[in-house]
């Protein structure tokens, strides 16, 4: 069943509030969207689909979430681990999943009908409206629901398999992950991607996320 408010603090705050396996969270609007690593997601009204999901925890769950964001959006969209989501250079939607006891919040951000963004963003932005993508937050949601599902249930290797095929950061990529730089050469069983040092040494990260060079 979905719940959809006009306005929420965050969609992620109200699952925590009452985290029910299968709730599916949308609102209009969050006066207090939350990013990964402390930022904040920019939510203005109507403009991007807010939605958190109460799930089971299984395995690659963040990588999985991100390779259904992509089956929505299309082909197009690169997946940046650890889970951006990019159409070119600019980012599209954002993933957040927390643990809350027992389940997972997945929380999902998806610019729909942006037409600027504030300045001074991590990543520039883009919206689906922007890159020619005419669709509605309706549209969106139902097909991500169902996206959720069948991503989130496949075997672990399986994903690894298929973010490797579908991201263009995962294998071969030069990148800075904090104070390291490399080249990118997969991800391990665990979903960690290893990146290959200049001096050889291979170093596996393990959060964080990373940034082209
Ligand atoms: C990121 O890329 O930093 C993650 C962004 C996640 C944003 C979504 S919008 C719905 C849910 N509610 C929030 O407050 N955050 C997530």
């Amino acid at each position: 069943m979905i719940e959809w408010f006009s306005t929420l603090d965050s969609t992620m705050l109200e699952a925590r509030r009452d985290p029910q396996l299968g709730r599916v969270i949308v609102a209009d609007e969050q006066t207090a969207g939350m990013g990964r690593m402390g930022r904040v997601w920019h939510s203005p009204p109507g403009e991007g689909l807010y939605v958190s999901i109460v799930m089971h925890p299984s395995p690659l769950l963040t990588l999985a979430l991100g390779l259904a964001v992509r089956s929505v959006i299309g082909e197009p969209a690169d997946l940046r681990w650890p889970n951006d989501v990019l159409l070119g250079e600019r980012k599209v939607a954002g993933i957040l999943a927390q643990t809350e006891g027992e389940v997972v919040i997945a929380g999902i951000g998806i610019n729909v009908a942006q037409s600027s963004f504030p300045d001074g963003l991590d990543t520039p932005a883009t919206s689906l409206s922007l890159e020619g993508i005419p669709t509605t937050r309706e549209e969106v949601l139902t097909a991500l629901v169902p996206a959720v599902e069948r991503f989130c249930v496949l075997p672990s290797e399986e994903i690894r398999r298929q973010f490797e095929q579908a991201s263009s950061y995962a294998i071969g990529r030069r990148v800075r992950a904090g104070d390291r730089e490399g080249v990118t050469c997969g991800l391990d069983s665990q979903g960690f991607l290893r990146l290959r040092e200049d001096n050889g040494s291979e170093t596996m990260i393990l959060a964080g996320g990373v940034r082209p060079i």
